[in-house]
């Protein structure tokens, strides 16, 4: 049985492109494998015209978008969004590990998932790809959530054997073990994907890294996630402990961790070297502004990536991430990424921004042609956006003349009280 929906609609083309109908009609039904998906998208009168018996749903006023992607967030790190530190390795050291040691008992991990989904949902992240920990258990929890909720989504267990405190350290053969386990059990399931998820090159032996590897080889279409280059005192530990690696990078490399499907988080502190390398292999970064820039981590080079032309797509990195809204994430995405008196930069569109956290993320994650936008036989995932959803953005959406003075009005001034609504299919 299709349904359909007539509003604004936001989507983007092959280009990159914004595509904006000020009255379209967005028509969704099963496909013949019974999933949910775009049967028609476009200008009202048109698509209405094909579709004269399907019902409506009237959302005139609103905006329906592509529902966002989240490229890289830590479920488990819910409750550490806020906790101050030096940087990085001190904040890892003092309230991250201390913190994800509790997801070893299987029913606090599934309420803090099921706070976790509660949460994409009131912001519009329809697909993540997420951090657990090196619990099993803390996996198990993930999935289940997700998979009563019907999102795509992924996640693995964390591998960290060495340079970790009890409680969170794992072993290594029992690691390799417990995560092929996990691929068997999860991935390709309903709508859900595994991910190999070495935390980073300081806590993973060698051995840990290369068996990671042999698995991403093994089963070609799983996801792998780690961290890369985010700090500079990570970036001299890591020079230390793999003398002979051509880069922090190059130590995911020679481990065989760099392809389509993988993705890395952070990829601040890269020289041209390790971009070409990101293009080469297919990997992807996933740039964390908030994060960043509260950790003080330093500015992702939009620029340098894109003249390189390396896949990256936006993600809230909660909890070092300060925020789950995809609205400031990309603003600070904009604050990070623009030129000012002391640093060169962009100054990204709003369109570009958009597309970095919908279709430019689903394709840096391998899933182009899936979600992240609204095209013919794309999953139903979308949500509706109110421009009038406070008093301050009805007065100033009333005054834009153009889609991206609109957009940049929802990203400079808008929060989960502009989604109104989330479909999933
Ligand atoms: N590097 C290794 N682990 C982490 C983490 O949990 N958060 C961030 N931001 N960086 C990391
Ligand atoms: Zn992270």
């Amino acid at each position: 049985m299709n349904h359909s929906y007539r509003a604004a609609i936001l989507r983007f083309d092959a280009d990159r492109q914004p595509v904006y109908e000020a009255d379209g009609l967005l028509v969704i039904g099963p496909d013949a494998n019974g999933r949910q998906v775009v049967q028609a998208v476009g200008d009202h009168a048109g698509v209405a015209r094909r579709f004269p018996d399907v019902p409506v749903e009237d959302w005139r006023g609103k905006l329906i978008a592509p529902g966002f992607v989240d490229m890289h967030v830590h479920y488990p790190q819910t409750d550490v969004i806020g906790a101050p530190a030096d940087g990085l390795l001190p904040w890892l050291e003092n309230y991250t590990f201390p913190h994800e040691t509790r997801f070893h008992d299987a029913a606090y991990a599934r309420s803090v998932a099921d706070f976790f989904f509660d949460e994409l949902q009131r912001n519009g992240v329809t697909t993540a790809l997420t951090f657990a920990t090196s619990h099993p258990a803390s996996v198990n929890a993930a999935f289940e959530a997700a998979q009563a909720r019907g999102l795509r989504f992924m996640t693995g267990k964390v591998l960290q054997d060495r340079n970790s405190p009890d409680g969170v350290r794992d072993e290594t053969e029992q690691s390799l073990i417990d995560t092929e386990t996990l691929i068997q059990r999860w991935h390709g399931v309903d709508r859900l994907g595994y991910a190999i998820t070495p935390r980073f090159a300081p806590t993973s032996s060698p051995e840990q890294l290369r068996g990671a590897g042999a698995l991403a080889a093994k089963y070609g279409d799983v996801w792998i996630q780690s961290h890369v280059a985010e700090n500079h005192d990570e970036v001299r530990w890591v020079g230390e402990l793999f003398p002979d690696a051509s880069s922090y990078l190059g130590v995911y490399g020679d481990a065989g961790l760099l392809r389509r499907r993988a993705v890395y988080a952070h990829c601040i502190h890269l020289d041209s070297g390790d971009r070409a390398l990101m293009r080469e292999s297919g990997a992807a970064a996933a740039v964390c502004p908030t994060s960043n820039l509260f950790l003080g981590s330093g500015f992702f080079d939009f620029a340098a990536a894109d003249a390189a032309g390396m896949r990256y797509g936006l993600a809230s990195d909660v909890g070092g991430g300060t925020s789950f809204s995809p609205f400031k994430t990309m603003l600070a995405a904009y604050y990070v990424g623009r030129e000012g008196q002391t640093k060169p930069g962009l100054s990204l569109t709003p369109s570009q921004l958009w597309w970095q956290h919908t279709a430019g993320a689903a394709d840096g994650l391998g899933l182009g042609g899936l979600v992240g936008n609204l095209l013919p036989g794309y999953e139903a995932d979308f949500v509706v956006l109110n421009p009038q959803a406070t008093p301050l953005l009805a007065r100033k959406t009333q005054q834009t003349n153009s889609l991206e003075e609109l957009l940049f009005a929802l990203i400079v001034l808008g929060d989960e009280r502009v989604i109104e609504r989330v479909h999933t299919a």
